[in-house]
């Protein structure tokens, strides 16, 4: 029993009754589940907003589905849920409310923390967005030598970074492209030069997104980024005109220098991984216009209230995080592969490992105690078709189980000619090719069949049994992004909920950051920093070496 009242997950009868069922499963194979049930391609589908949802190439029954929502009943899923959409300071570690739902909530819901309605404050700072959006786009807002902003720079990092940066890539067919965006997040002086060393300074417009603005990383680039254009322009007031801050901390912001006017202010409920949708994503806004913007977060709420009404046997999220319970907790799958078949798709996964592995990559339960059971998995995936030429082999032939999501659609998006318009059946052909070997393999009779010589059979024999979710939408829309963001939140969500972790804290990265500090005064002045292991002193000294020092 834990010290709050619930029993440890692993000795739920829930728990244990999913593990017998997986040992009564181990000889089930994907062919037999398709061949005793013609209807399963389609009845093992979900159709959510514009997502239609296929999960029949599971290694799954309707008894394991029905004894996974028992394991989501009895950990209480859908009152943490309930909790969190209330504005409850779910995020307990932290002791703050988790509301990246209101971000997206209509002008006319009401959200309470605390007893104040935020839906207000939110729409507000979205109008002020806008306007200021709309200035950058029509060159209203100018430069302080009163030339048009040509150049706008996001610096941030984490989820000051991974989002924006990642929606950019994947609404770029909406953007006005005589705007150049770019992202700096990196603190290798490498990151600012190369987005910086091309552009005129007097058109050039800075976005400081730091939810803290306290990240060195943020904080250091922001300041070289000033520099840069205060040695071209020459004068502090220049400031006011090329940069803007996106931040939970007024009294930071106006310590760096940036006025507050310029500020686009969210919440300490809006944690960094779940904020592109705040004053976070305003360099997205930007690239795209509001009404894109817009339509986007109408997608992320779509999916939120399908999330918080949907019942569980055709609940999407709930769906998708139990799956990974199955294969995470009952399989000893130890990583998810998300594989879109889409080139805008490039940066989607990188944004996923920040929501998934940052929530949900912990060993301590909410009780403080630790874990006795898997939690998150490592999640990994290059857009298709280029990954299928360097690591599809190991998730065909080798020896670990990777489930993964392939992510496509029917219509390609953007001014393509009709040439390249008409590659899009190829990249879907490899996409449904995939997921069909994946799941049935080929059996060493059939490659016999084909006068494939003995000796060779065992190599060219597909187990098959590899299982994959396809999350199919009719085209690459901003609603259609919101929507899938959405989903894989609330997934990330589910999955917490069950295995009793917080998933909204990230006390994981603290110690790097604070060693890093420590660490930095050895390198610059070879200082002797008090507690130093062997080896790394020893790495420290060595580094002095080879840099001339
Ligand atoms: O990596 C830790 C982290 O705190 C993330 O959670 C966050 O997204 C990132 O750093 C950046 O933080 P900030 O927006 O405060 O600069």
């Amino acid at each position: 029993m834990n010290a709050d009242g619930r029993t440890r997950l692993h000795q739920t009868p829930e728990w244990t009754a999913l593990a017998k069922h997986r040992e009564e499963l181990a000889d089930t194979r994907l062919r037999e589940l398709f061949a005793s049930d013609p209807g399963r391609g389609t009845g093992y589908t979900l159709k959510v907003g514009d997502l239609y949802i296929d999960y029949s190439k599971h290694l799954v029954t309707d008894d394991t589905l029905r004894l996974l929502r028992e394991l989501a009943a009895a950990t209480d899923v859908f009152g943490l849920r309930d909790a969190m959409f209330r504005g409850e300071r779910i995020n307990v570690t932290e002791d703050r409310a988790v509301l990246h739902t209101a971000l997206r909530a209509p002008r006319d819901a009401v959200i309470e923390v605390d007893g104040e309605n935020v839906v207000p404050k939110v729409h507000a700072v979205l109008d002020k967005m806008a306007g200021f959006a709309d200035r950058v786009r029509s060159g209203a807002w100018t430069g302080y030598t009163g030339k048009r902003i040509r150049n706008v720079i996001n610096v941030g990092i984490g989820g000051s970074d991974l989002g924006p940066a990642m929606a950019y890539e994947v609404l770029r067919t909406f953007t006005d492209r005589d705007l150049t965006v770019r992202f700096v997040s990196n603190v290798d002086g490498a990151d600012l030069h190369e987005a910086t060393r091309d552009l005129d300074p007097a058109e050039t417009l800075f976005i400081i997104a730091s939810k803290t603005f306290t990240t060195i990383e943020t904080i250091t680039n922001a300041t070289s980024a000033r520099q840069w254009l205060l040695a071209a322009l020459g004068d502090d007031a220049a400031v006011a005109k090329h940069f803007v801050a996106l931040s939970t901390n007024a009294g930071k912001v106006a310590d760096f220098g940036i006025d507050t006017d310029n500020m686009f202010e969210f919440w300490d409920w809006v944690g960094g991984r779940y904020s592109y949708d705040s004053a976070i994503g305003l360099s997205l806004m930007i690239a795209i216009g509001p009404d894109r913007f817009r339509e986007m977060l109408d997608g992320f709420h779509l999916m939120d209230e399908h999330f918080r009404t949907a019942p569980a046997e055709a609940n999407a999220p709930l769906l998708l995080g139990l799956l990974g319970i199955w294969y995470g907790n009952f399989h000893d799958a130890q990583s998810h592969a998300v594989l879109p078949y889409s080139h805008y798709l490039s940066k989607f996964t990188a944004y996923l490992q920040q929501l998934d592995m940052e929530s949900n990559g912990k060993y301590v339960a909410r009780d403080g105690r630790q874990v006795d059971w898997q939690t998150g998995p490592v999640v990994w995936g290059t857009p298709g078709t280029n990954g299928q030429h360097a690591y599809y082999q190991l998730i065909h032939q080798g020896t670990k189980l990777i489930p993964a999501d392939f992510i496509g659609f029917a219509r390609p998006v953007g001014e393509l000619s009709e040439e390249l318009k008409a590659q899009h059946d190829l990249l879907m052909a490899n996409f449904f090719a995939q997921t069909q070997a994946l799941a049935f393999g080929k059996t060493a009779e059939e490659v016999r069949a084909e006068g494939v010589p003995e000796e060779l059979v065992p190599h060219k024999t597909f187990q098959g049994d590899r299982p994959t979710t396809t999350i199919l939408a009719r085209a690459l829309t901003p609603s259609v992004l919101g929507q899938l963001i959405a989903l894989y939140e609330h997934k990330v969500f589910v999955q917490g909920a069950v295995w009793n972790i917080d998933s909204f804290d990230q006390w994981g990265v603290e110690l790097g950051k604070v060693l890093a500090k420590r660490v930095e005064p050895a390198l610059t002045e070879g200082a002797d920093v008090p507690g130093l292991d062997a080896s790394t002193k020893a790495l420290v000294a060595t580094y002095r070496e080879l840099r001339g020092r």
